[in-house]
């Protein structure tokens, strides 16, 4: 810890880059964890993929209302509020988030670019309206005012990344002197370029993970635990 405490005071430029590891501690399940996950028994084509979204809707429909009541009754653990903390004294430049349930914003981060888009609202497909996810806990929710269909605003399998956050998540990591990954398996591309990226460009890479990742070779330093239970709250809030 001592080593990750000098390069976040040392470093000019460090991105922080989270998965769903980062909100377990808030009470959201992630995707891989043995027996918790959300993958595991489940297909994710068949969950949380375009052609799910038009030939299996009612699966499709079950699986984001469950998620979204759960990111509505959870709320930001400690671990968000320090890195909203640190991005105001600038210990760190912005945040790289693999994560859907807003949570670094509703923290209080302002420099978070979502990879795999946000949980937090629906678009409508035929008319493009925007509305908050509680919609979908509605009596047909998922019905627009105009008749079309409200999808959720995540990436889902078959579809690319936004290319906003994409670009901004070169223009972060490119400079970065230190890159800190946190409760992520890095085993979902292209999400998993930029701790590759980063390292290629003399960054110094640092992953906390409960269990081992697809980039533990690559990192500098890999600190095996829980964020906030063994971590987090061992780093200072300020430097
Ligand atoms: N402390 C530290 N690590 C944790 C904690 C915790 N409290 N809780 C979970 N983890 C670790 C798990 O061990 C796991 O390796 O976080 C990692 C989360 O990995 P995944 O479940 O694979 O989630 P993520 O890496 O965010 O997945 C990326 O895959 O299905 C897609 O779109 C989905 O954005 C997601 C992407």
């Amino acid at each position: 810890m001592e080593r990750l405490r000098n390069w976040l005071r040392e470093s000019r430029h460090t991105v922080v880059f989270t998965g769903a590891g980062m909100s377990t501690e808030s009470g959201l399940p992630d995707f891989r964890s043995a027996r918790t996950g959300l993958w595991q028994g489940k297909d994710p084509a068949r969950l949380a993929s375009t052609q799910a979204m038009r030939h299996n809707r009612e699966e499709f429909l079950a699986f984001y209302r469950m998620r979204i009541e759960g990111l509505l009754s959870c709320k930001p653990h400690s671990g968000h509020h320090l890195l909203a903390e640190w991005e105001r004294q600038g210990v760190i430049q912005g945040i790289i988030t693999q994560n859907v349930d807003g949570y670094h914003q509703h923290a209080g981060s302002q420099r978070v670019a979502e990879l795999h888009g946000t949980l937090t609202t629906l678009s409508c497909l035929r008319c493009g309206r925007k509305e908050k996810a509680a919609r979908y806990l509605q009596e047909e929710g998922s019905v627009c005012e105009c008749g079309g269909f409200l999808r959720p605003d995540v990436v889902l399998f078959g579809e690319s990344l936004p290319e906003a956050a994409f670009e901004q998540a070169v223009a972060w990591t490119e400079p970065a002197e230190l890159f800190l990954v946190l409760g992520s398996s890095l085993a979902v591309s292209p999400a998993n370029w930029f701790p590759q990226q980063a390292k290629e460009r003399g960054a110094t890479l640092v992953i906390v993970n409960r269990e081992p990742t697809m980039l533990d070779h690559l990192a500098d330093l890999v600190i095996q635990d829980r964020l906030i239970g063994d971590v987090l709250k061992n780093l200072p809030l300020d430097f």
